[in-house]
C-alpha cells in the first residue's frame, strides 16, 4: 500500500492545478492522473451525471477492491468533489480527500467570523456543500457564493489575461466585492489561472484561499515520509525521478491526448512528462 501512487482525478485538465499543488509538496510520491477530457465539462451537468461519472472514474483508478492500484483518491475537482466525495469516502477501500474540504477548511480557519465568499461552477453553488460545510467549521461567519460559468471556457480559450475575461469577471464580481468578504474561495481548478484579474476586482483586503495547496497539506498529513529517495535541487514538476527514472505522473485521459498535452502545459507550468493514455469506459 506504502508504495503506491495517489490517484487525482479531474473532469479535465483543469485539476493540473492540483496536481502541481502535490508535486511541490510531496516530491516523493508518484501519481496517476484521470482527466475526463470527453466529459468535461462537469460544471453544468447535473450531480446525479457527475456522481455517475465520478464513480466510474474511481473504480478505474482503485482497480480491485481487495488489492486497490492507488494508496489515497484525491478528487481535484471541485464539481465532482462537491457532489461525490462523501459517498466515494464510504464506497471505496482508500482514504478519499476531495478539494472542496480542504478548501473549506483553510477558509474557516483564516476567517472564523468573518465573511466568506465562495464562488464555483453553477453544479457546485447548486450543491451547496461550500455553504454547508462552512457553516460546520465557522458558524459564525457570513458566507456568500456566486456561479461565474463563464470563467471555464474562458481560461480554457487561453484567455486569462484578456479584456473580456477581466469585463466577465467585473460583471460576476462585483457585487461581492462591494461585501468585502475578509476571504475568497475559489472554489474551481480553472479559478487559479485568473487570480490576478479576481484580486483586482474583490480588493487587497479580500485574502484568497489556495485550494491546492490546501489539498496537498491534508494529503501530506495523510502520507508522512516519501517513497521514493530524491536528490535535493533534483526535482521537477512531472518529471522523471532521478534516482528511480519512473515517471512522477502517469496521465490517464478519455479523450484527445494531443489537445491535453498542449493545454495541460498551461496549467502544470511546464508540458506534461510522461506517458498520456486514452481510457474510454
Ligand atoms: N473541474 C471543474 C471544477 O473544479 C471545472 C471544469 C468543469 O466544469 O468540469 O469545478
Amino acid at each position: 500500500m506504502k508504495n503506491l501512487p495517489i490517484g487525482v482525478f479531474d473532469s479535465g485538465i483543469g485539476g493540473l492545478t492540483v496536481l502541481r499543488g502535490l508535486l511541490r509538496a510531496l516530491p516523493g510520491e508518484r501519481f496517476v492522473y484521470f482527466g475526463d477530457t470527453a466529459r468535461v465539462p462537469y460544471g453544468t451537468k447535473s450531480s446525479e451525471t457527475v456522481l455517475r461519472y465520478s464513480r466510474e472514474i474511481a473504480a478505474f483508478l482503485v482497480g480491485s477492491v481487495k488489492k486497490p492500484k492507488i494508496k489515497m483518491l484525491v478528487i481535484a475537482c471541485n464539481t465532482a468533489s462537491a457532489v461525490a466525495a462523501k459517498i466515494l469516502a464510504k464506497e471505496l477501500p482508500v482514504p478519499v480527500i476531495g478539494v472542496v474540504e480542504a478548501g473549506a477548511q483553510q477558509a474557516a480557519k483564516m476567517a472564523p467570523a468573518g465573511t466568506i465568499a465562495v464562488i464555483a461552477t453553477k453544479a457546485t453553488i447548486k450543491s451547496s456543500v461550500y455553504v454547508k460545510y462552512l457553516k460546520q467549521l465557522a458558524p459564525k461567519a457570513r458566507v456568500i457564493a456566486q456561479a461565474c460559468p463563464l470563467f471555464v471556457p474562458l481560461v480554457e480559450e487561453g484567455w486569462s489575461d484578456h479584456p473580456v475575461t477581466r469585463q466577465v469577471a467585473r460583471i460576476y464580481l462585483n457585487f461581492l466585492a462591494k461585501r468585502k468578504p475578509d476571504v475568497l474561495i475559489l472554489g474551481c481548478t480553472h479559478y487559479p489561472m485568473i487570480q490576478d484579474t479576481i484580486e483586482k476586482i474583490v480588493g487587497r483586503q479580500t485574502v484568497i484561499v489556495d485550494s491546492p495547496s490546501a489539498v496537498a497539506d491534508c494529503v501530506k498529513k495523510m502520507v508522512p515520509g516519501t517513497i521514493i529517495k530524491m536528490v535535493p535541487g533534483t526535482i521537477s514538476l512531472g518529471a522523471q525521478t532521478p534516482s528511480s527514472a519512473i515517471p512522477r505522473v502517469k496521465f490517464f485521459i478519455s479523450d484527445d491526448p494531443a489537445r491535453f498535452k498542449q493545454t495541460a502545459t498551461l496549467f502544470l507550468g511546464q508540458p506534461p512528462v510522461g506517458a498520456v493514455k486514452l481510457t474510454r469506459f
